[in-house]
């Protein structure tokens, strides 16, 4: 795992831009992995000022978003499905049809979760997933104990991370119990994982996502198995990792060719 750690949230957001670029001027009709919440807005911002800058075309592309809440329509101002509308695809030149996320309001819940890994598969894998990390050590919304090897599927949310998401609803009563996400195993399956953090509150998160042991208590912690993963974060995420100086002189020593 690749630990870069960058000043502050602009700073990781603007690292980050520039692995998507370089992704897309790679490969144009590349399936990205996307992702929700506070920390991707920064990128999402800086995506479509890149894509009005003309320096990044979404138009050969396809997405698929890690998860949504379930019983919540689309229209839903906390759902999904309208935070990816608001924040990005509204804004660059994506195929609406190319963009997928779980259904909300699936009747059949686990062949709705089965069709979503099958339409993965037939795009032919997730070039760059992006993620974010729970203060308990989930990815997705894998929350502590999912098994490593999980795949798309219904999960109920632990109190903390409704507690960590009702400042989206008002209050946390608001926060509905359960979500479709992608398990630990299908994003395991993308060629490579782009992880962001911030803040403080995600200090020990990282430490136990990058140094601790692996285990299904930190879901995140999998990614230790993934051949390609970057973990970008800024300094108050980085307090409680043993080998920050490492991590930083590493990145003061990449190569010129590896850099975006
Ligand atoms: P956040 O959520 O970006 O809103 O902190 C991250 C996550 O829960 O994955």
């Amino acid at each position: 795992m690749e630990v870069i750690i960058k000043a502050d949230p602009a700073a990781v957001s603007k690292e980050a831009a520039g692995i998507f670029r370089k992704q897309l001027r790679e490969k144009p009709a590349s399936v990205l992995g996307l992702a929700t919440g506070g920390t991707p807005l920064g990128l999402y911002r800086d995506l479509v000022r890149l894509h009005r800058a003309g320096e990044l075309s979404f138009a050969h592309t396809t997405t698929f978003n890690l998860d949504e809440y379930l019983g919540l329509p689309a229209h839903h101002p906390q759902s999904y499905r309208r935070y990816m509308q608001e924040n990005l695809f509204l804004h660059i030149d994506v195929d609406p049809a190319r963009t997928h996320i779980p259904d909300g309001l699936a009747r059949d819940v686990p062949r709705h979760c089965q069709d979503y890994e099958q339409i993965i598969t037939d795009a032919g894998g997730i070039d760059l997933q992006l993620l974010g990390l729970g203060s308990d050590g989930h990815i997705g919304f894998n929350e502590p104990g999912s098994s490593l090897g999980s795949r798309t599927r219904i999960k109920t949310l632990t109190p903390r991370t409704i507690a960590d998401n009702a400042r989206f609803f008002g209050s946390e009563d608001a926060v509905p119990r359960h979500v479709i996400t992608m398990g630990v195993g299908t994003i395991l399956e993308a060629r490579h994982c782009l992880v962001l953090v911030t803040g403080e509150n995600k200090a020990a998160a990282v430490a136990a996502t990058a140094e601790g042991p692996i285990t299904a208590e930190v879901p995140a912690s999998a990614l230790q198995f993934h051949r390609k993963c970057t973990l970008i974060i800024d300094e108050a995420a980085s307090t409680q990792l043993k080998r920050g100086d490492y991590y930083r002189w590493v990145y003061d020593h990449k190569p010129e060719w590896q850099r975006v």
